[in-house]
């Protein structure tokens, strides 16, 4: 693969993660695994800079929002940290401090790298009146009433408090509440969290703070980005500052006059980690002398002066049993290695994915084999290396099945992936369907959970997610565990279902590559199912945000017969969400922008919505349609064509000078 293709795909993998971590809580891939595709992606970005895009994860600094809570705007952004895995480049890091501040004395403060969400705190006249989560770094999501129920968190500060201050922080759940919090949950008949972070972050996001009450949540304080107190000149004064007033700082911080303090840090916390109740997945290392932070300033993502030192993730070594394969909603199968059970830092692990065989070729896994696994600060386990030392030579290798081990119709292979063919006739690919559209973020039908899913496919009472809403109380009442109430309970969500936002809809279909964010995208744009349907790849491609493989993913979604009748089949049973599609009227309205390169006064975010506020539409390729092309730093090959079609460009100042936001 090209480094320009291998750049492209690690980005829309990295937006997938994204969104799986940011809007459902339910990651995929280890922390660590995420850490290396990012890392990657930057490295290449570092080689190839014309091929920086402006929209590239590592553009911005943090995961989007959802809706669920009044949005907040930071008073000062929440950057993120650079993740260090190699003593050699906090070497780096340490080179590129001293060239910068040439040679003035400093020292670093180290402390914890909390494994938690991030949330930005005010206390005004020493009363605390307000939380909010990272979000994008400069709005978040305002979850007061849900921080205001950590028990160690002080609601009125102690001593000589300022009359406004805002602290950044980190919330935890501690690991001996995470395991009894998912015994309760798996009791209940719930899913359990995958790991404290998780779990922390699900807590913190509920809508009655009461659960959230109930959950063993902790804060630690770890930053002053404003107050209204005494001035300082080191992070480590004002640490000490937060303790008076009885915030709760790390009590495991040191001062660091050398790196080799800074090394020894790492080691003794890295030994004390084990010991600790709660996750830390590395070390936080910063400038201690707030001037010279100043003066260093930041990038885009995060500061110059302050990194984290990531710990290696915890691994045991266990024997692989069998390989089995799983079969996805969208047909793609994915071997699943079943390990003997193994203690890996607090939580058994019983399997990992192989993901393809790609993966398993790459790592000459064998059924038999002795392996090392990884959990990563959390709890998606993956086999790290196989021990071909311990090979008795009775090993079987492992063959991906020529039919679906399900519905035994063909396997096709597409590069390294292989699908199963049979569609909704194949159980696994209809179950699974089923629980994506009824899940929380789709049509979010409650009490259709995934036992019911099962009996309702296995009694081939449903063949596809539009049978849902043909289904009559005296079915549901002869499915096992269904009363009256609970039957009419699903009856009555099923029916308010029909009334879910167009977006929500989208997504419930999944469509290959069409995520949440996608689907309110799509429906923003064309405000009907029956639009959309009719739109050509070349037009979903303008829209801002639409790539190419969910442009033809749209259309062969809807080239297909069997989608068709499934669409009409909802529009029978009275699904047809239709929404109003409405264009802002400005000074930009008729004209479409492309942006270009990093603009320095403005996120890209921003400029968007200032353009849409205006009027204008935004798209991502540049063409003879294209009206505007507002180029940054470090422009890719957009404004390249914008000057081969002689498309009007503007540079930053110029657009910034009409939207009246002149510096
Ligand atoms: S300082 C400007 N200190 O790690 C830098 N962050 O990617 C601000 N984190 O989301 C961060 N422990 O929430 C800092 N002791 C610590 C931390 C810490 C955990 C989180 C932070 C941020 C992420 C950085």
């Amino acid at each position: 693969m090209s480094d320009e293709k291998r750049i492209k795909k690690i980005r829309t993998q990295i937006k997938h993660h994204d969104e799986l971590y940011y809007q459902k809580n339910k990651p995929e891939i280890s922390d660590a695994e995420y850490d290396r595709l990012f890392s990657e992606l930057k490295k290449l970005e570092k080689q190839y800079p014309q091929w920086i895009t402006p929209d590239s994860p590592t553009q911005k600094v943090g995961g989007r929002l959802t809706a669920k809570f009044s949005p907040v705007t930071h008073k000062v952004p929440l950057l993120s940290l650079d993740s260090l895995f190699e003593w050699d480049d906090v070497l780096a890091f340490d080179q590129r401090i001293k060239k910068l501040i040439g040679d003035r004395a400093f020292e670093y403060s180290c402390e914890p790298k909390f494994d938690g969400l991030s949330v930005s705190l005010v206390y005004k006249d020493g009363h605390f009146v307000q939380a909010a989560t990272r979000g994008d770094g400069s709005v978040g999501e305002n979850v007061t009433e849900n921080v205001f129920q950590i028990h160690t968190l002080p609601k009125k500060l102690k001593g000589d408090y300022p009359q406004e201050l805002h602290l950044r922080a980190e919330v935890i759940m501690t690991l001996s509440g995470f395991s009894e919090l998912n015994k309760k949950m798996v009791q209940m008949g719930e899913d359990s969290f995958a790991n404290p972070r998780n779990a922390a972050s699900g807590s913190l996001r509920q809508l009655d703070s009461k659960i959230t009450k109930e959950r063993p949540l902790d804060i630690f304080i770890h930053g002053l980005p404003f107050h209204m107190g005494p001035a300082f000149s080191s992070h480590w004064e004002s640490l000490d500052y937060l303790d008076e007033m009885g915030l709760p700082t790390s009590p495991l911080r040191k001062k660091a006059g050398t790196l080799d303090q800074v090394q020894k840090y790492y080691e003794k916390l890295n030994a004390k980690r084990e010991s600790l109740d709660y996750e830390i997945d590395g070390i936080v290392v910063k400038l201690d002398d707030l001037n010279l932070c100043r003066e260093l300033g930041s990038k885009s993502r995060s500061p110059r002066y302050a990194m984290a030192y990531k710990f290696e993730s915890r691994k045991e070594i266990t024997l692989l049993d069998d390989i089995v394969v799983q079969v996805g909603r969208q047909g793609t199968l994915t071997p699943v290695a079943l390990l003997k059970p193994v203690d890996v830092g607090g939580v058994t692990v019983s399997r990992a994915s192989l993901h393809n065989l790609d993966i398993i070729q790459k790592l000459d896994v064998k059924i038999g084999d002795t392996v090392r696994v990884a959990r990563a600060g959390d709890v998606i386990p993956e086999i790290t290396e196989v021990l071909h030392e311990k090979r008795s030579g009775k090993e079987k290798a492992f063959k991906m099945p020529e039919s679906c081990p399900v519905c035994h119709a063909p396997v096709c292979r597409e590069s390294v992936f292989y699908y199963c063919t049979g569609g909704y006739s194949c159980l696994a690919q209809l179950k699974w369907s089923i629980i994506h559209f009824a899940s929380k973020g789709a049509m979010d039908i409650d009490g259709l959970g995934r036992e019911t899913v099962d009996l309702l496919v296995q009694k081939n009472m449903i063949k596809h997610s539009a049978d849902l809403y043909v289904l009559t109380k005296d079915d549901f009442l002869n499915l096992e565990g269904f009363k009256e109430k609970k039957a009419q309970n699903l009856l009555d969500a099923l029916e308010s279902s029909k009334q879910k936002p167009l977006n929500r809809f989208l997504y419930a279909l999944g469509m290959r590559h069409v995520g949440a964010e996608n689907a309110k995208i799509l429906a923003d744009h064309y405000g009907s199912v029956a639009k959309l349907k009719t739109a050509t790849s070349e037009e979903l491609m303008d829209i801002h945000g639409i790539g190419p493989e969910i442009a033809s993913s749209c259309v062969e979604f809807f080239s297909e017969k069997k989608n068709l009748a499934l669409l009409d089949d909802f529009k029978k049973v009275g699904v047809n969400p239709i929404q109003e599609v409405t264009l802002k009227k400005g000074i930009f309205t008729g004209f479409t922008f492309v942006f270009t390169g990093e603009l320095k006064n403005l996120s890209r975010d921003q400029a968007i919505e200032v353009t849409n506020q205006l009027g204008g539409k935004i798209t991502g390729s540049v063409s003879q349609k294209t009206s505007y092309v507002v180029v940054g730093e470090n422009p890719g090959s957009k404004y390249e064509k914008a000057i081969k079609l002689g498309v009007s460009i503007l540079d930053e100042r110029e657009f910034l000078k009409i939207i009246g936001k002149e510096t």
